[in-house]
């Protein structure tokens, strides 16, 4: 580029401008927190030099440091090349304002579980009744934490097969203070849960049917398999969950389950039974609650 075009970026808002336009002009896919490229440069500034992410003109005039201005484009760089998810790059992503350490073990925290929890729209009464809760495929343990801070006085156990994504579950845990509270477990869905029952099971199990593993954009083939594919419809995992849950249930408890694209299936493999789909602004159809007493009957 002639030194005459070269854009200046001496500011924290010429940089962002740059990044917007560049990650426009590579069509990036998003999904990991943000949905377009304004907000993912947004991200990627701030989060970059250690501000709060949620506003970004306050900084606009801001000048980095030569060290910090190297920085940013370096991981505006990166987030181009190698079209790595722009958590996976700065080690952070965030739930309604909660942040947790990021990083390949696990799959980026972004359920819309963890919406629900932070709103309250679950349908659950009294959250302080809510004293036992198991966050199955737990990841990055997202969903843990934030069930342990929407309901107080529960304990909350979380497991997975992964061993990697536990160890990021368990420094979460620490960074939040909360491992009084939240018992981690290895194993294959209930394997390392044998006899416990719970007042409510979260899970948001891997649901990505062959079709849409095939054509994941680059930006999410960086994420473990083992946290996003589940055979042809997608719905392998969900099956077993299906089919265990009630002896992991109290009387009534229930089920809440993330399934992706996969209702027209499940509603046709399990007929009988009244899924109430509960939605979210960004969500429909998408998430199953189930009562364990319409598991059993
Ligand atoms: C979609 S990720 C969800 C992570 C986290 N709950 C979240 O919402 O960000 C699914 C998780 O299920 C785990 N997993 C896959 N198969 C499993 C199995 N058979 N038993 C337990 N966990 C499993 C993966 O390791 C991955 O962490």
């Amino acid at each position: 580029m002639a030194a005459a075009n070269k854009p200046s970026l001496d500011t924290l808002g010429e940089i962002f401008s740059f990044a917007v336009r560049r990650f426009r002009a590579a069509r990036l896919a998003y999904g990991h927190g943000t949905t377009n490229a304004r907000d993912e440069a947004a991200f990627l500034v701030l989060e970059g030099l250690g501000l709060p992410i949620d506003r970004l003109d306050p900084y606009l005039d801001l000048r980095p440091t030569a060290a910090e201005r190297a920085r940013l484009l370096s991981l505006i760089d990166t987030r181009l090349t190698l079209r790595l998810p722009a958590p996976y790059l700065v080690g952070a992503a965030y739930m309604h304002g909660v942040r947790f350490h990021a990083d390949r073990r696990a799959l980026i925290p972004r359920s819309f579980i963890g919406d629900m929890l932070a709103d309250g729209v679950l349908p659950i009464g009294d959250a302080n009744k809510v004293r036992r809760v198991l966050d199955l495929c737990t990841g990055s343990g997202c969903l843990a934490i934030l069930a342990a801070l929407a309901f107080p006085r529960a304990h909350v156990d979380a497991a997975d097969l992964s061993a990697g994504a536990l160890a990021l579950a368990r420094r979460n845990v620490a960074s939040h203070r909360l491992g009084d509270r939240i018992a981690l477990h290895r194993g294959d869905l209930f394997g390392p849960l044998q006899g416990k029952r719970y007042d409510l099971i979260l899970s948001n199990p891997p649901y990505v049917d062959a079709r849409g593993m095939a054509k994941l954009p680059p930006e999410y083939r960086h994420e473990p398999r083992l946290a996003l594919a589940a055979g042809d419809d997608g719905l392998d995992l969900v099956r077993l969950i299906l089919a265990e849950a009630a002896q992991h249930l109290t009387k009534d408890g229930a089920l809440i389950c993330e399934i992706g694209r996969g209702r027209a299936n499940i509603e046709a493999a399990f007929p009988r039974l009244p899924f109430l789909w509960l939605d979210t602004e960004q969500s429909e159809g998408e998430v199953f609650w189930i009562a364990r007493k319409d598991l059993v009957r």
